[in-house]
This record gives structure tokens, C-alpha cells and sequence, in this order.
């Protein structure tokens, strides 16, 4: 199958990537910037319709994988360019996609649509999401979006709110929940980590091994067997900064980490601790394979593997 990917030198792309050339797919992995990849590549700002639509009909793609975005923290830098890149791209691309008959696209969404009136345990699939970021507003708008178009225009989007992602092969910027990366990469150079947010944050977290696999098994699924049209919930494990400190001492005894929060806290603590995601479990049998041990033990591993490449 032929399919597109945009955002794809970002953390999940550079896993979705790999994983859709192993599926047997031709792939154009497209950025805004410069990519190395061994499949096609493209320089392109998701922003730039007219070059969006004229790609599309060059390359045909049966699947879009719209991933460009502006994270959570960034967004709060730049509102205006990530309302543009989170909410206005989304829309363009799924416009063209309607128009050069794209038969499937996925589309991530994230927990960052909760907000302080949303049950934080066991968060349900339906209840109030009032985002307090506009990271979380634009993934919001998007699902509304989504759906919108799988009514009226029949464009069949598929869509996760994804929690923090964690995958040892990128140092993720811009987000909220990249410590749970960022404290590895710390505790094997430094044994030193400053973390943003406050000791006993629990949030929840999902492995990129994991994160790909749903994106695969969702797309997969036969469109009937799919209940959601905004986008599906789904879990992972949750853990706080503390426990991740204390999992990682396990293997590195002399680790020690700093808590000095800062404007990220307050999007950390309107997001849930942990998601009900029966839905998805249901729906397309989703089930996680990683737990936090499995989590750490991969990331301890893999890190250096890349670090020496
Ligand atoms: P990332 O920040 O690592 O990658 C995003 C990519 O988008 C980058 O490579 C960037 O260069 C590209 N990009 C930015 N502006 C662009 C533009 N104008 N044109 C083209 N490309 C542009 O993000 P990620 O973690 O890979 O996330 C991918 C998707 O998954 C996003 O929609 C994100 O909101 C969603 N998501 C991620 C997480 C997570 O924890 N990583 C959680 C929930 C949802
Ligand atoms: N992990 C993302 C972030 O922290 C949430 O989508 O921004």
C-alpha cells in the first residue's frame, strides 16, 4: 500500500516510519524539515496547501498519517503558529484528503483535551473536556473535526488520544511529558536530573513499541467494528516523576533527581492520572504489552544503542 506521512522525522514518526516499510508499504515520509530515512523523502511545511494537494495527487496515497504538529509546551510559546500547524493544517489536510479520495488517515489526538472538570481516574471516553491549553483546545477542535468529516463527507479518520510517549530513539521537545524520556537520557549521562514538574505527578504514559502497534491495529480494523469517530482513549501505564526516579534507581543505584516545577505543572495537573479505555479494547482489542519495569528495561537498553550510532 502506498501511504503518506507528515511530521514523520518527529518522535512517533520516527518509529511509525519503520514500522509501515516492515508492513510492506511504500512510504513518503514528509517533514518541514530534512529527513534521512531509506524510503522516499519530502522537505514540506504542512502549512503550504497548495504544494499539500499537489503531493497528494502525485503520490496517490490509499493512507495519510498526519503526525506534523506543535506539542503541548510549545504551543504555549508560539499560540498562533500552533493554533495554525495543530488546528488549521489538520483541517487542510483533511480537506485534501476528502478531495483526492484518501481511503483511511490517522490523525493523533492526546489527553491533553481534559481539562480540570474531567474525572482524573479512570477518565471515561465521555465526559467534560474543557482544556485549559491550546495545544489541548486545538487537539479538541481537531476531534470535533474528525468526526465531522467522517459524517458528513463519509472520509473515513481514525483517531487516539495518546498519553505521554515514551521511546528511547529521540529527545523529545515541546511537550509536558517529556521527562519520562529526558530523565533516561540524564540518568545514563549525568546521574543528574532537574525535572519540571512536581515529584508525585502521576500521568499516563504508553511505549513507542506499544504507541505504533495501536496506531497499526486501529488502522487496520474493519470500519464497522469502529464506534468512536472523535478519537479513542487509550492507556498505557501511569506513573509520577518520582516513581520513574525510583524504577530507574533500580538499575542505577547513584541517580538522583531535582523537582523545580514550572508553567508545565499546571497542564500536567489538569490531565488525567489514568484513562478508561474499554473502548478500544473493545472496539479494535486493543491491550497494552508494556508496564513500567518493561518500559524502563527497554529504555536502558536502547538508549546507548543509539547514542552509539
Ligand atoms: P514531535 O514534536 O516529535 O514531531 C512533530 C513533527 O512535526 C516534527 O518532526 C516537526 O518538524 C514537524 N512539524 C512541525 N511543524 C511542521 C510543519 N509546519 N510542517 C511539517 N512538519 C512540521 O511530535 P510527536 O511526538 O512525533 O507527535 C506526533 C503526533 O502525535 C502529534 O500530532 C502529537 O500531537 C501527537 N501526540 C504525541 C504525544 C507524545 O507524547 N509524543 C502524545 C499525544 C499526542
Ligand atoms: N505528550 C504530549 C505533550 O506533552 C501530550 O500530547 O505535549
Amino acid at each position: 500500500m502506498r501511504v503518506l506521512v507528515t511530521g514523520a522525522g518527529g518522535q512517533i514518526g520516527q518509529a511509525l516510519v519503520p514500522a509501515l516499510l516492515q508492513r510492506g508499504d511504500e512510504v513518503l515520509a514528509t517533514d518541514i524539515r530534512s529527513l534521512t530515512y531509506p524510503t522516499a523523502t519530502l522537505q514540506l511545511d504542512i502549512l503550504d496547501e497548495k504544494h499539500f494537494r499537489a503531493v497528494l495527487r502525485e503520490w496517490k496515497p490509499a493512507e495519510v498519517y498526519h503526525l506534523a504538529a506543535f506539542l503541548s509546551a510549545r504551543s504555549e510559546y508560539e499560540p498562533q503558529r500552533g493554533w495554525e500547524v495543530n488546528f488549521m493544517a489538520t483541517w487542510q489536510v483533511f480537506e485534501a484528503c476528502r478531495a483526492e479520495a484518501v481511503q483511511r488517515v490517522f490523525w493523533p489526538s492526546s489527553i491533553a483535551v481534559f481539562g480540570p472538570h474531567t474525572p482524573r481516574e479512570a477518565t471515561p471516553q465521555y465526559c467534560p473536556t474543557d482544556p485549559i491549553g491550546l495545544y489541548g483546545i486545538a487537539k479538541l477542535a481537531g476531534e470535533r473535526l474528525a468526526e465531522y468529516f467522517f459524517r458528513r463527507y463519509a472520509l473515513d479518520i481514525r483517531s487516539l488520544r495518546f498519553p505521554g510517549v515514551v521511546g528511547p530513539a529521540h529527545l523529545p521537545q515541546g511537550g509536558t511529558t517529556d521527562f519520562a524520556v529526558h530523565m533516561f537520557y540524564a540518568a545514563l549521562r549525568e546521574r543528574r536530573y532537574k525535572c519540571y514538574l512536581l515529584p508525585d505527578t502521576r500521568l499516563p504514559m504508553i511505549y513507542i513499541d506499544d504507541a505504533v502497534r495501536a496506531i497499526l491495529k486501529l488502522m487496520e480494523a474493519h470500519p464497522e467494528q469502529l464506534t468512536v469517530r472523535g478519537a479513542y482513549n487509550i492507556q498505557g501505564m501511569s506513573f509520577s516523576p518520582r516513581e520513574l526516579e525510583l524504577e530507574i534507581q533500580k538499575a542505577i543505584p547513584d541517580f538522583k533527581c531535582e523537582y523545580e516545577p514550572d508553567f508545565r505543572q499546571a497542564l500536567a495537573e489538569s490531565w488525567p492520572i489514568s484513562v478508561d479505555d474499554t473502548l478500544a479494547r473493545r472496539d479494535w482489542g486493543w491491550h497494552p504489552t508494556y508496564d513500567l519495569p518493561a518500559l524502563c528495561e527497554a529504555m536502558l537498553k536502547a538508549i546507548p544503542t543509539y547514542e552509539s550510532s
